[in-house]
């Protein structure tokens, strides 16, 4: 199990915690040890995907691997493969590798930097099972709080650009289900919600779930970075501004049929992640 980060790899956590599983979180930082915890980690390991050696103790004596890598990083293929390579060398008998959706698209260098973690898991013994998540719809709860405020949701694409997204919650689900039992083994699965949706649609299911008009930007790559405020450098907003040039002329295929199997029934959709923040706008209020 890697870093607990509340946003995506924390979310596998409960979901093995429902399953019976003991968890031990990988933290790079001491200070996290407390968070992961919280989160229902029995066992926390101090590590750096950048230091191999760090890894063996992570991986000691675990029946299973959870790998989500750090989004831009120069040396994310590294780090995924030194993950891997620690745990087959461990005898971990499972790992789940959350990857991305359209990791072959050869023109976004994001994509194709999971290829090479997905190929060293094909050179090993373990039961893989590999994920290829749409856009997640945790993006938009980051964005939450400004939508609120100014009523406009913003994204530097056409509003019209239809994309297929997923509740990251549901991914979690089935990397847990992939951990902790045998019908996801050796699966390679394209997690995305029902639908593809342009923001011109997600602001319309805004606007009825607040009560109130929101209405949807089109800011370019820059105003749009400026305002986000994002923890990236230039080459990483760079990648970043590839996606959505992509996203731009191609939207972003995607779907919901590996998804619904895999968790056995309908995905959570847009419309209910977008009513579950308006609720909780309306609790605070
Ligand atoms: N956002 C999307 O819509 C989307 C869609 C599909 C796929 N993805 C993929 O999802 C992945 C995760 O994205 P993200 O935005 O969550 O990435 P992120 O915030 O950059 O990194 C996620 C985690 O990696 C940890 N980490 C970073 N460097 C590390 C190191 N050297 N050793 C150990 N842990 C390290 C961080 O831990 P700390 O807490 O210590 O910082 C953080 O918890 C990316 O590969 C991205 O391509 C994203």
């Amino acid at each position: 199990m890697r870093a607990p980060d509340p946003r995506f790899a924390g979310f596998v956590v409960p979901e093995l915690i429902r399953r019976n599983a003991t968890v031990r979180a990988l933290i790079r930082d001491p200070a996290n040890a407390e968070k992961a915890r919280r989160l229902g980690a029995s066992e926390v390991v101090t590590g750096n995907l950048r230091n191999p050696q760090s890894l063996g103790n992570a991986v000691e004596g675990v029946d299973g691997v959870f790998h989500i890598g750090p989004a831009f990083a120069p040396d994310e293929t590294a780090m995924g493969v030194a993950m891997v390579e620690a745990a087959g060398r461990a005898g971990v008998r499972k790992f789940v590798f959350s990857s991305v959706i359209q990791p072959t698209n050869t023109r976004l260098k994001n994509h194709t930097s999971k290829v090479p973690v997905e190929d060293a898991l094909y050179s090993t013994n373990m039961e893989y099972t590999i994920l290829h998540p749409a856009n997640f719809m945790q993006n938009i709860a980051a964005a939450w709080p400004s939508i609120v405020r100014d009523g406009v949701f913003s994204e530097p694409f056409p509003k019209t650009a239809k994309l297929a997204r997923v509740d990251y919650r549901d991914v979690a689900e089935v990397a847990a289900i992939a951990l902790t039992e045998a019908r996801l083994s050796y699966a390679t699965l394209e997690p995305c919600a029902d639908g593809m949706h342009s923001r011109e649609e997600i602001v319309s299911m805004m606007s009825e779930e607040l009560g109130r008009s929101i209405s949807a930007g089109e800011p370019t790559f820059g105003e749009w970075a400026a305002n986000t405020r994002l923890p990236y450098d230039d080459r990483q907003l760079q990648l970043l501004a590839k996606v959505h040039e992509h996203y731009a002329k191609y939207g972003l295929g995607g779907n919901s049929l590996t998804l619904r199997c895999a968790l056995g029934r309908e995905p959570r959709s847009l419309r209910s992640f977008i009513r579950e923040l308006a609720l909780q706008t309306a609790q605070v209020a």
